[in-house]
């Protein structure tokens, strides 16, 4: 039995660029008409609480070490948890994150390259309870290749500390994403985000949800 019941936890991942925002309300309001006596909680990290939000702003703008931002990546992934999403899942709501730990291996482990053991470390400490591990019972992947993605990026809005990266960055970090879809299969959806948005919203709808 999944840790979240009686709720349940979904993510949203990808590369900048990938399209998962275009799909996540729609998404969620979907999720929703299927489930209509559940409420339905929409968040992101970084943030989702007011420190988190305030956390966000320094990670996504001001240069530090790269150990400081995974530390205060996971900090602001703590206070997310106790303020938000651990007490919607007590009370069996449904919770729709745009991103969670898997952008800090993805980001910080692939892109930057901190080490995977320290990743390990931070996320059984952040989101260890007993034997399990908190983390989400549904995560789709929004996989494209990073030169897709760096075109769409670039009709964007000013791109903040992230979206700055080369296309290494983003290639390490896709890889490191896919190693982890790979590994857990049962947890992740790829979703291949080279195509329209059309076709991406249908295969959205035919995903088992085993809320
Ligand atoms: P993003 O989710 O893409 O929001 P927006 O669409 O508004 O730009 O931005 C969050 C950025 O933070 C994204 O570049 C990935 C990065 N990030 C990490 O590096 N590590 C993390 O643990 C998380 C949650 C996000």
């Amino acid at each position: 039995m999944s840790a979240n019941k009686p709720g349940f936890f979904i993510s949203f991942e990808g590369i900048d660029g990938a399209g998962k925002s275009t799909h996540l309300e729609r998404f969620a309001a979907w999720v929703k008409s299927q489930y209509p006596e559940r409420e339905l909680i929409m968040t992101r990290e970084p943030g989702g609480t007011t420190l988190g939000e305030q956390l966000r702003g320094m990670l996504l703008n001001t240069p530090m070490h790269l150990e400081t931002e995974a530390l205060l990546m996971f900090a602001a992934r703590r206070e997310h948890l106790a303020a938000v999403i651990e007490p919607a899942l007590a009370k069996g709501h449904i919770v729709v994150s745009d991103r969670f730990t898997d952008a800090s291996f993805a980001y910080q482990g692939g892109g930057r390259g901190l080490s995977l053991d320290k990743l390990d470390a931070l996320e059984k400490w952040v989101q260890g309870r007993g034997n399990d591990v908190i983390e989400p019972d549904l995560t789709i992947l929004f996989d494209l290749p990073g030169t897709v993605a760096e075109s769409r990026r670039s009709q964007a809005r000013a791109p903040d500390k992230f979206e700055q990266m080369d296309l290494d960055f983003f290639e390490r970090v896709r890889q490191e994403y896919l190693r982890r879809a790979k590994a857990d299969p049962t947890r992740f959806v790829i979703m291949n985000a080279d195509q329209s948005p059309d076709l991406i919203w249908a295969q959205l709808q035919a995903i088992q949800l085993s809320i």
